[in-house]
């Protein structure tokens, strides 16, 4: 378990996280998710030992470590940058670490061996210099040399974002399926909220400093619990004033901001409570595995939905349609 108390972090005189307080569990998968400049890297840094709070307390377990050097905190990192000695074979790359710690020889190959298997780096490329490897080996490499020293807590620190969208996607399944695997405690920085929320199990959305929500994927998506969550996670509707007024057939809307997900505007009916809209097809965006379109509808409103692809034909422009709203699923701040 680790425990953010009360925690303060501050450049000079700039406070550039506040107010954090937060815990996470054994064994867990932790996202902090949020724009550039939140604070997500300084509070993983914190907790790293690489920046003293200015105020408050961490704990690993029952100890308090927040005035602990890094080296004795247990815990491995992987950053953007690969950080790798670049003239050394992969093979030293990830022994390091057991050298400095005067491991004997034998166990350290044994060590390097087993993890290099566990994160599919072939034999072959252990004996490769880290410069003759892609971006996406070389995040392998960084990832199996913070584990081969068996930390109790491994930190993340936008590890993929160098690495072309496919491959990113690839190795966040691998890194997962790993870190099932291991058991081992990850806490994962990121601006990514699809990588967010197929990867964690839970996630700790920042904002200027401040943690604005913390929950599962899903609490985060479908219970967003401030106007900057919802926003900020997926694609969303914002609905005008005419629109909620409109969709308050049974009077459950708050005359309040009202935000909508594109997938939650259906073309069926599907329940009594379901208020019907009608809107035509103004543009579409075919996406592969669903289409995407672009509809006004009678309160002078667009608003995007989403379709799946059937395969046929993409609904023309001009299509006349009934749409349907559930208000229960619209978020309101
Ligand atoms: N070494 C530093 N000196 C002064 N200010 C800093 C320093 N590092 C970060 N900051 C400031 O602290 C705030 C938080 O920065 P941080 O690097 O934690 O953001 P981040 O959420 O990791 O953003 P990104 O997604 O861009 O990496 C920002 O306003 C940043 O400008
Ligand atoms: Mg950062």
């Amino acid at each position: 378990m680790i425990k953010f108390s009360d925690i303060q972090i501050s450049y000079g005189d700039f406070v550039a996280v506040d107010n954090l307080n937060l815990t996470i569990e054994e064994g867990e998968f932790f996202t902090f998710l949020g724009p550039s400049g939140c604070g997500k890297s300084t509070t993983l840094r914190t907790l790293v030992g690489f920046i003293e709070p200015t105020r408050g307390d961490i704990f690993i377990g029952e100890n308090n470590i927040t005035h602990l050097v890094p080296e004795k905190r247990e815990i491995g990192i992987v950053f953007q940058s690969y950080a790798l000695f670049p003239t050394m074979t992969v093979y030293d790359n990830i022994a390091y670490g057991l050298k400095v710690k005067k491991e004997k020889k034998d166990i350290i190959e044994q060590k390097v061996t087993e993890i290099a298997k566990k994160i599919k780096i072939s034999d072959e490329q252990l004996y490769r210099n880290v410069s003759e490897l892609s971006g996406g080996q070389q995040q392998r490499v960084a990832l199996a040399r913070a584990l081969v020293l068996e930390p109790k807590i491994l930190c993340l620190d936008e590890p993929l974002s160098n690495l072309d969208a496919k491959l990113r996607v690839d190795l966040r399944l691998e890194l997962k399926r790993l870190q099932k695997e291991l058991g081992i405690t990850t806490l994962y920085v990121t601006h990514d909220q699809e990588e967010a929320l197929t990867l964690s199990d839970r996630i700790a959305v920042f904002n200027n400093g401040y943690i604005e929500q913390v929950g599962t994927p899903q609490e985060i998506y479908n219970e967003s619990k401030t106007e900057f969550v919802c926003d900020f996670i997926g694609e969303i509707n914002k609905l005008t004033p005419e629109t909620i007024s409109y969709l308050n057939g049974l009077g459950s809307l708050a005359d309040k901001k009202g935000y909508i997900r594109l997938e939650r505007i259906r073309f069926d009916k599907l329940s009594e409570n379901d208020q019907k809209i009608a809107a035509k097809i103004i543009d579409s965006e075919f996406n592969g595995t669903f289409v995407k379109y672009t509809v006004e509808t009678v309160t002078n409103q667009e608003l995007k939905i989403i379709d799946k692809n059937d395969g046929c034909s993409l609904r023309e422009m001009g299509t006349e349609i009934d749409l349907f709203i559930n208000a229960a699923d619209i978020m309101q701040y």
